[in-house]
């Protein structure tokens, strides 16, 4: 914990915010959302039945869900001038640097973007879960030079994104594999983003600002980046039998190994093995189980060699890869999912707000004397 003479580094410790949304228990490796554990939501509920859960604080009855079905298909489209300033932007550009920049925007066409009542808020909120991925496809289908494709309303969202994505509607089973994936990336107590998203809107700032500061922060290796992270080593190892040697070197030079390792989870990442499991089954059925068996290794040898555990990124990057995603929309799709905390956070903030503002501790010299410019 941290006092006055030793501040906690990367305020580890540090309790910043009181929530009823997620409740992440390191030592045991247990991950709740509002009451109840990822491994009893995993599979169980889809994504929509979880953001209800987080923007209501319970799971919906059958018509509550439909409603916030059809609210999710309606909010879809973005504004014309944001369709066309995403496909203006540099086709090379990465796509969180797109995502960040059009939710930003998104804000200047929104007349209740300022609107501080509950009811106005909680529409950004699903507007934000409905709308960052049509950003996010229509941003790849413009780079790929590909016609760009209209929602499909009778979609559910993970479906609806896959079918904006690649032209096609998904697979029953490919459309589950990617709303559980939604499900376990969808809150997780204060990590970094979720930290940003609060401290800007409890300056009494807005939902867009408060959800582009959040994507910012996924954005680095250390937070949602290292989803990417992980099949670039995987890509860069390239064989099985190379795993050791690539681990080894790594350590002795002090890499960080991405994937691995977590700040709170000093056991296994609950949401690791459903996502393990997940690729297992794609490696299975793709007949490349190289991916997977490369991947088992290192958590393997990591676990061994530094008692670190694989985390949340590490197995959802060999899902993604399986599935045909490009390697620069694994952080984007940890967004997307996220965005549905995001916005609960910042309801959950607003609705006791105080201003977040720590202190630090100064370490630099006393006492200068200003000298003229002149004379320095
Ligand atoms: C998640 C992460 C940022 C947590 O960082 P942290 O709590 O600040 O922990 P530290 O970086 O101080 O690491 C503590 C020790 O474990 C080591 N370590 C932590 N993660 C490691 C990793 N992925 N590979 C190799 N060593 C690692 C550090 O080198 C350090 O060792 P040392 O005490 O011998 O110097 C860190 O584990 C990491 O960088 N992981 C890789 C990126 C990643 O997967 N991020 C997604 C998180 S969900």
């Amino acid at each position: 914990m941290s006092n006055s003479s030793s501040p906690a580094r990367g305020l580890e410790g540090v309790v910043a915010a009181s929530t009823r949304l997620s409740d992440v228990r390191g030592d045991i490796g247990k991950l709740i959302y509002c009451g109840y554990d990822i491994d009893e939501l995993a599979g169980k509920a889809t994504y929509e039945e979880v953001v209800h859960l987080l923007h209501h604080d319970r799971l919906p009855n059958a018509t509550e869900l439909a409603e916030l079905k059809d609210a999710l298909a309606s909010f879809r489209d973005l504004p014309q001038a944001v369709t066309e300033m995403i496909c203006s932007f540099p086709k090379v550009a990465p796509p969180m640097h797109v995502i960040r920049t059009a939710v930003s925007a998104l804000g200047c066409f929104d007349t209740t973007a300022d609107d501080d009542s509950m009811y106005a808020q909680r529409r950004k909120a699903l507007r934000l879960v409905a709308q960052i991925p049509v950003i996010t496809a229509y941003f790849h289908r413009y780079r790929m030079g590909l016609p760009l494709l209209g929602p499909d309303r009778s979609l559910g969202e993970a479906a609806n994104f896959l079918y904006m994505l690649n032209g096609e509607k998904p697979s029953a089973e490919t459309e589950g594999t990617m709303d559980v994936c939604y499900v376990l990336h969808a809150e997780h107590g204060m990590n970094a983003s979720t930290f940003a998203a609060r401290v800007t809107v409890a300056t009494l700032s807005d939902m867009y600002s408060a959800i582009t500061s959040a994507i910012g922060a996924l954005k680095g290796p250390l937070h949602g980046g290292a989803n990417e992270g992980v099949i670039k080593m995987l890509l860069e190892i390239g064989t099985l039998d190379q795993v050791d040697a690539y681990i080894d070197d790594a350590l002795a030079q002090k890499k960080k190994i991405m994937g691995i390792g977590h700040r709170v989870y000093k056991v296994l990442d609950p949401r690791a093995p459903h996502l393990q499991r997940m690729a297992q089954v794609l490696s299975a059925k793709l007949g490349d189980p190289k991916w997977i068996q490369m991947s088992e290794r290192i958590a393997e040898l990591m676990l061994a060699k530094k008692q670190l555990n694989a985390n949340v990124d590490f197995y959802s990057a060999t899902v993604y890869h399986s599935l045909g995603i490009p390697t620069d929309l694994f952080t984007p799709i940890f967004a997307i999912a996220r965005t549905a905390g995001w916005t609960a956070n910042v309801l959950e903030q607003l609705t006791d707000n105080r201003l977040i503002r720590p202190q630090s501790q100064y370490t630099g010299p006393v006492g200068l004397k200003f000298v003229p410019l002149e004379s320095r």
